[in-house]
């Protein structure tokens, strides 16, 4: 049977926390299997908000990168690449942005949202706004028919399927291939603060990559019930951040729901459900911590995997703009 393609990416800014694991990272594990899976770190996607600071964008590949590898994404699974590694990508896009009119960017509401987050309403680099089409060009290169996606991004994949369309009516043909979100079945976990998301530049993350320290002190600082204010008062179990991260890591269902119970009746203190919460983070993170501490021994393996990564995924793309050049007759020699 023909293995479905998927692909999946993240931005290089910053390392990967625990709720890129529960959103995303646990899937690409479970994909790899099923899928032929292509995973993007999509350095230029990153570059579009952050051109100058291109060295953040160049550290956050190898983290991000050491977060693949020590979650379990398997190179003799996955193909790992860098974006900018594959020129097709870009040469692809420039013939979708003939298909595409700025008043149809200009109203994709995730970059909507992201013009006012940037603070680029004055001054809009045109790259971030036609990200959306190099987007569509990742997709379609790699003849990708799954994108797994958070809510967020669904408008991307509205917008690929237009080009998608677009190109092959314009073109006559039929070597372009629509995809299909594929959203998370899990909830999005919520940021150590209770906020509704976990983010990277909010300073609310607990990271795959941090230190028993550190993830004691993270949550230790976490937000629980606001009005659980005695040990003996009845708490909050639903929209408590401690309790929403049990809910996602601990395994043993009976005893949170006795926790649960105990803290609804009241006579459960915080502290009590937070050092739970921490034991149970801490066998799920140190075996990640420990592959990542191996592979960090060893980055040359690292860049290794993901140069030959790309050259893998450098031989699709190729492939599909040798089909695109020729639906588009511009195939002179
Ligand atoms: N937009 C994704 C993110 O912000 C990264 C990405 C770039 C991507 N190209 C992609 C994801 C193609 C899926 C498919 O994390």
């Amino acid at each position: 049977m023909n293995k479905r393609t998927i692909l999946t990416g993240d931005r290089p800014t910053g390392r990967l926390h625990v709720g890129h694991y529960i959103g995303s990272l646990q899937n690409r594990v479970k994909m790899q299997d099923e899928c032929n899976q292509f995973i993007m770190i999509a350095d230029m996607q990153a570059l579009t908000d952050n051109f100058n600071n291109p060295q953040k964008v160049r550290d956050n590949i190898l983290e991000v990168a050491l977060d693949y590898l020590s979650v379990g994404i398997d190179p003799q699974k996955s193909t790992i690449l860098i974006q900018s590694m594959i020129p097709e990508l870009s040469e692809l896009t420039m013939y979708y942005l003939n298909l595409v009119t700025l008043a149809r960017l200009q109203r994709n509401p995730t970059v909507k949202t992201e013009i006012i987050q940037k603070g680029f309403e004055k001054g809009l680099p045109v790259g971030f706004l036609i990200y959306p089409v190099s987007q569509a060009a990742d997709i379609t290169a790699f003849k990708a028919e799954l994108v797994p996606v958070g809510e967020d991004q669904l408008p991307m994949i509205e917008q690929t399927n237009e080009i998608v369309r677009r190109f092959n009516n314009t073109y006559n043909t039929n070597v372009l291939v629509e995809c299909e979100a594929v959203f998370s079945q899990v909830k999005r976990l919520m940021g150590t603060d209770g906020g509704s998301k976990m983010g990277k530049s909010l300073n609310n993350a607990i990271y795959l990559s941090d230190s028993a320290e550190d993830v004691k002190k993270k949550v230790m600082g976490m937000m629980t019930d606001p009005n659980h204010l005695r040990i003996e008062d009845p708490g909050k179990v639903e929209g408590n951040s401690v309790f929403e991260y049990l809910e996602a890591f601990d395994g043993d269902n009976e005893t949170l729901e006795e926790l649960k119970n105990h803290y609804r009746k009241g006579g459960l203190g915080d502290v009590e459900v937070k050092k739970r919460l921490i034991s149970v983070l801490e066998e799920f993170l140190s075996p990640i911590r420990e592959r990542r501490n191996q592979f960090e021994q060893k980055p040359e393996e690292v860049m290794t995997i993901l140069r030959e990564g790309s050259k893998k995924a450098q031989l699709v793309a190729a492939q599909t703009l040798e089909e695109v050049k020729a639906a588009m007759t511009i195939n002179y020699f």
